[in-house]
């Protein structure tokens, strides 16, 4: 019989279209912006697409360290796969390795658990606020969440397949459904980050089965890394001798060496893929254009490092002319945001320009103006929320 991999939003033909009617009609009508659609198990989500589904988690959603699977943001270049049959699905090792393998669901589960927090973030998050504008996912802050993954190390399944002596590259294929000449979502990652302990092919988020939007029945989390790394409905595991060379790794997802002028034509070989995040914070209340009574207010939000420690946020109230710190929240783990908040007390009516801004363990702080790209990757000007002060 076909069981389905567990999905917490199965969603029939006709919800579908009924789903996508109403979104369709929301984001026709919003005129001051996207509006959440009731998507089953995802209804408070703002839709950014819905082919392919795209969705953004609102910031008045953002208070919990660990990101409930509902409030998870989705980023797909492609349709979902259909029908998967757990019993029936495969994950192929192969290419630079002694002994290719096809392992079971059965087979993963024999090898020794994993578990790391990671704060997963497209690369595109804030490509909406680059002027001027760049083609692309509007994302404004919410292409963000962090959640606790598990399954089994990607290293663990490597050694057990044998690397040649020329392996550099492992690259992943997912199964999602490639409309037209698009080519399959592959992306690879160095043989250095693919053998690190921390590096999980995972089934599980936030101690639940991964559902389908995440990538069920098995998806690469590569901690710290832009989520592009983290390729969902594995299929394929490929080790190379080289980067891969695929649309998804160029010229997708590349970032240029030297600051560029808008417009200005980029050799390819002088830009390079995007990998680690960078020192970024978020404000996620009071938002943007919100009215505030005379009264104490909470700034509060998220702040991430990729690969390194958050170890300081500041926050400003005067559109970054002088800055206080704030105070970070006491859950923590390597590749996991804080949470933050500060305590303001507003003295007088007026409009203020609120701004956060990290520091992290390699020293980086947030910049306070943008570099442009032409693909939008890697947004992290300190934060900035207008807002005005009434009786
Ligand atoms: N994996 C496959 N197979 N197909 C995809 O479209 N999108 C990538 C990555 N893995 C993608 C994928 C991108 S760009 C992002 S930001 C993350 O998945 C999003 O993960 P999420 O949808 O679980 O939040």
């Amino acid at each position: 019989m076909r069981r389905p991999f567990p999905a917490c939003d199965p969603v029939s033909r006709r919800e579908f279209l009924r789903t996508s009617l109403l979104a369709g009609g929301a984001l026709a009508l919003g005129a001051g912006g996207l509006q959440a659609a009731p998507l089953p198990g995802k209804r408070h989500m703002l839709v950014r697409s819905l082919r392919f589904l795209d969705l953004e988690m609102p910031m008045d959603r953002l208070g919990a360290w660990i990101t409930p699977v509902e409030l998870f943001f989705v980023r797909n270049h492609m349709a979902e796969p259909y029908g998967l049959d757990p019993d029936e699905w495969r994950l192929r090792v192969a290419g630079e390795v002694e002994r290719p393998l096809v392992l079971t669901y059965a087979d993963l589960a024999k090898l020794e658990p994993a578990t790391v927090v990671n704060t997963l973030e497209c690369a595109g998050n804030g490509r909406g606020f680059f002027r001027p504008q760049v083609p692309g996912v509007q994302w404004e802050r919410g292409a963000v969440g962090n959640a606790r993954w598990s399954g089994v190390r990607l290293r663990d399944v490597l050694t057990h397949a044998g690397l040649k002596r020329n392996a550099r590259h492992v690259a992943f294929r997912g199964m999602d459904e490639p409309p037209g000449k698009v080519p399959a979502f592959v992306r690879s990652i160095p043989i250095e980050k693919a053998m690190h302990a921390d590096t999980l092919l995972a089934t599980r988020m936030n101690g639940t089965p991964l559902t389908k939007h995440h990538g069920a029945p098995l998806r690469a989390v590569v901690p710290g890394w832009v989520a592009a790394a983290s390729v969902k409905w594995l299929a394929e595991i490929q080790v190379l001798d080289r980067e891969f060379e695929g649309n998804f790794m160029n010229p997708g997802y590349r970032i240029p060496r030297r600051p560029v002028q808008p417009g200005q034509a980029v050799n390819h070989n002088d830009t390079d893929p995007v990998t680690a995040l960078s020192v970024k914070s978020i404000i996620a209340q009071p938002a943007e254009g919100a009215i505030l009574p005379l009264a104490p207010v909470r700034i509060h939000g998220a702040a991430w490092a990729g690969e390194h420690d958050v170890t300081r946020v500041e926050v400003s109230i005067d559109g970054g002319r002088t800055w206080q710190p704030a105070q970070l929240g006491r859950q923590q783990a390597r590749y996991a945001w804080r949470l933050w908040e500060f305590a303001w007390q507003p003295k007088s009516r007026g409009e203020y320009a609120l701004r956060s801004r990290a520091t992290d363990s390699a020293g980086r702080t947030q910049p306070l103006a943008p570099t442009w790209n032409p693909g939008g990757y890697l947004w992290n000007v300190a934060d900035e929320v207008k807002v005005r002060v009434e009786g």
